[in-house]
């Protein structure tokens, strides 16, 4: 299958994830990287051996197929929509949108173009949520009745150059960790129809000790505790605490309780990890290691090595445009997590339960052969 043509516009972060990201795919070429900062993208450029150019000129370039969206929350549907106003198609970091009438417009313009959209988190395409969703499939915990996410640390404002973003409207651990769980747990689970929750502002506002910003203090707009409860179509009740309040906690990232056993997931906002399996009356034990390519520890961490294939979902939408299939990372899924997620946060504020609108299918599984075929060769452990 021949490479599609990438241009990105945001040279922030997680740029250098998906620079590095799409050279280990056959199926990708980044060809031009864009940002409001001139500055931001020439570094990149140079960095990365691409070019840098203006938004409007990258937009304008015939080559470029799809444009990568990794702007701050808040101008993700704006930049979007330009995107998809320009006749390209748009692969965009999460969240999708941060208010479910802001997806509206991108919606519709990518409908009216004949254009598609994908969006982040690609990570339940890592080995280890496959053997999850692999583990459930097969019926290993039986019917899945129960399950329990956390994310808890206390926050951003100590590690990324830029943290005034996270506390903003469209930040929160919510918007901004939630898309990880929530869309690992539909790929298991399927659907949301209803939630719950509690939502809390703990500090009004954080102080910044990250270089450049660190002694500036940032006033905090979103909730920053927030402790919910899924309801699955499928009937799985699943509670989610999601917090940047919290120093030191011995909470575990995801756990699925079925009829038949449990299921220990990995973080997913990784790739990699250990999943465990519980039968009745027994331990814990590991599944099976299997040679899914996207478990193979590729990066240094500051928590040991870690397998980091961010961009694959960017090049499952590449050849599902090619191939005119189903997108992993679709815009329906990306959609539904948008739902929950400003669901919980509107339940927080009303204190009621709240009907999910939205449904979305789950992802067709990535198996070993279909991973390996979105990647340039085997990776090897970095
Ligand atoms: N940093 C991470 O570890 C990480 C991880 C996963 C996902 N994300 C997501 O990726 C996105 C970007 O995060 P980041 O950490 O790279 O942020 P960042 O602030 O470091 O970078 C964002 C870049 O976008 C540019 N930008 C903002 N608005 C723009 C516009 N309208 N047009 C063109 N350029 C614009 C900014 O100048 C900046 O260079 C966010 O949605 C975030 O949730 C970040």
């Amino acid at each position: 299958m021949r490479p599609t043509t990438i241009g990105i516009i945001g040279c922030g972060n997680i740029s250098d994830a998906y620079l590095r990201g799409a050279g280990r795919s056959r199926l990708v070429r980044v060809k031009s990287v864009a940002d409001i900062r001139a500055d931001a993208a020439e570094a990149k450029a140079r960095e990365h051996g691409v070019a840098a150019m203006a938004v409007d000129a990258l937009l304008a370039d015939p080559d470029i197929e799809i444009v990568v969206n990794l702007t701050v929350p808040a101008a993700h549907a704006p930049v979007s929509l330009h995107i998809i106003e320009a006749g390209k198609h748009v692969y965009l970091e999460k969240p999708l949108a941060t208010r479910f009438a802001e997806a509206k417009p991108v919606i519709e313009a990518a409908a009216a173009r004949g254009l598609r959209v994908g969006c982040a988190p690609d990570t339940f395409l890592g080995a280890a949520h496959q053997a999850s969703r692999y583990a459930i499939d097969e019926g290993r915990i039986g019917v899945p009745v129960a399950g329990a996410a956390a994310v808890l640390s206390h926050g951003m404002e100590h590690w990324h150059p830029n943290p005034a973003f996270f506390y903003q409207h469209g930040g929160g651990p919510i918007h901004d960790l939630g898309p990880y769980y929530v869309t690992q747990l539909v790929n298991l689970l399927g659907p949301v129809s209803r939630v719950a929750a509690e939502a809390t502002t703990s500090f009004r506002t954080r102080a910044i000790t990250s270089a450049p910003l660190a002694g500036g203090t940032i006033t905090v707009e979103v909730p920053t505790t927030v402790n919910g409860t899924l309801t699955f179509a499928n009937g799985a009740n699943v509670t989610l605490s999601h917090s940047w309040d919290v120093w030191k906690h011995r909470r575990v990232p995801l756990e699925i309780y079925g009829s038949e056993g449990s299921l220990l997931v990995p973080d997913p906002n990784f790739f990699g990890g250990e999943v465990k399996l519980a039968r009745p009356g027994k331990k814990a034990r590991p599944v099976k290691a299997w040679a899914h390519p996207f478990g193979i520890e590729n990066q240094k961490h500051p928590a040991g090595m870690m397998a980091n294939y961010r961009t694959a979902g960017l090049a499952d939408m590449a050849a599902a445009i090619l191939e005119g299939r189903d997108i992993r990372c679709s815009l329906e899924r990306a959609l539904h997590g948008v739902d929950v997620m400003v669901s919980i946060l509107r339940s927080g504020a009303e204190k009621k339960f709240i009907d999910i609108k939205t449904r979305c299918t789950r992802a067709e599984a990535l198996g070993i052969r279909d991973a390996k075929s979105l990647l340039k060769k085997q990776p090897v452990p970095a």
